[in-house]
């Protein structure tokens, strides 16, 4: 199936991923992981919620924990360049008969929400308050030292639909999983706005569900020592895939679940693309060296799980993708 080709005068701009919002069932046990383990900084906590940041994000948050019944996704948030692009992306989204609204975020400017063809959530900001650098703060430096959100993975129920419709609005691919053959379907895609590999994946599987949410770390060495601290402060379960090298992104990666089941992967190393002739990677989908660049394969909960979209329906994927599980 065809890789989408690179557009250079996209709609409207989006500038890179931004935020998240996960419901979570209780917040202390939340702050205690997110803020204790993974060294995130709890910009504010108000009676519903907690709002988290990367040491180099100067915006007010990239997560935002909200107490909730369930444990859940809400919206993945993106800045685009300027206020005119908000209202150029309601245009698109009226032009598409996309679901679109603007909406009151606390401490956002105005914010437009949309539902993509395919369900995912999506919400786009241009002003958000912002908060001092702490990137040479070395004293707040805990746990995996987070610096910044880098991507969002979401399983999706037609990934060659929504590599196309995020094409269309500007994301470029940058490495792509596909079956062999003179047929051969993708089965997996990522896409970037900001220059790195990507800021938004898409993995086979129903969907819409939130795969994973990453945080850049400065180096490996932080994520072997993450390692470490979990697997001696009670979080040793919470470990489910790493560590190791990414064969697609070349990025040393860790898989975590948060407790309330939200994946959190933890990345650092990987490369540059804002080149506008940057050809995009095909991996074969059985290569072993996909997954991981040593060969180990990914856990079956890996391809199975992820977190609901909050009010989303979901459909199951076009088709199986024939990968490689771990035993
Ligand atoms: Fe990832």
């Amino acid at each position: 199936m065809p890789a989408p080709k690179h557009i250079f005068d996209p709609p409207f701009n989006i500038i890179r991923c931004s935020h998240v919002t996960l419901g979570v069932t209780d917040l202390a046990r939340s702050r205690a992981f997110y803020e204790g383990a993974l060294g995130l900084h709890v910009e504010e906590e108000t009676q519903d919620a907690l709002y988290l940041r990367g040491l180099e994000e100067r915006q007010h948050h990239s997560i935002v924990l909200k107490k909730s019944a369930m444990s859940e996704a809400h919206h993945l948030g993106f800045k685009v360049g300027s206020e005119e692009d908000l209202d150029k992306a309601a245009a698109f989204c009226k032009a598409k008969r996309l679901v679109h609204a603007f909406v009151e975020r606390p401490f956002q400017g105005r914010t437009l929400t949309f539902i993509d063809p395919y369900g995912t959530p999506i919400e786009l900001y241009f002003t958000m308050e912002k908060r001092e650098i702490l990137l040479q703060q070395y004293g707040l430096y805990k746990g995996v030292q987070p610096q910044r959100l880098d991507h969002f993975n979401i399983f999706a129920p037609d990934v060659q639909g929504s590599l196309d419709f995020y094409a269309g609005v500007g994301f470029r691919l940058t490495e792509y999983a596909e079956e062999d053959g003179p047929k051969g379907r993708i089965a997996a895609g990522w896409m970037h706005r900001k220059g790195n590999v990507h800021d938004l994946a898409f993995t086979n599987g129903r969907g819409p569900r939130l795969h994973h949410t990453a945080y850049w770390a400065p180096t490996p060495m932080n994520i072997i020592h993450l390692c470490d601290v979990m697997a001696t402060t009670g979080y040793l379960p919470n470990i489910e895939r790493g560590p190791g090298r990414h064969g697609i992104s070349n990025a040393f990666f860790l898989y975590v679940r948060c407790p309330d089941g939200h994946r959190i992967e933890i990345y650092s190393s990987d490369y540059q693309t804002m080149d506008p002739d940057h050809e995009p990677i095909r991996w074969s989908l059985r290569d072993p060296r996909r997954q991981t660049l040593w060969g180990q394969p990914a856990p079956k909960s890996w391809f199975e799980e992820g977190s609901s979209f909050a009010g989303i329906e979901q459909r199951d994927a076009l088709f199986k993708a024939n990968v490689i599980v771990a035993n």
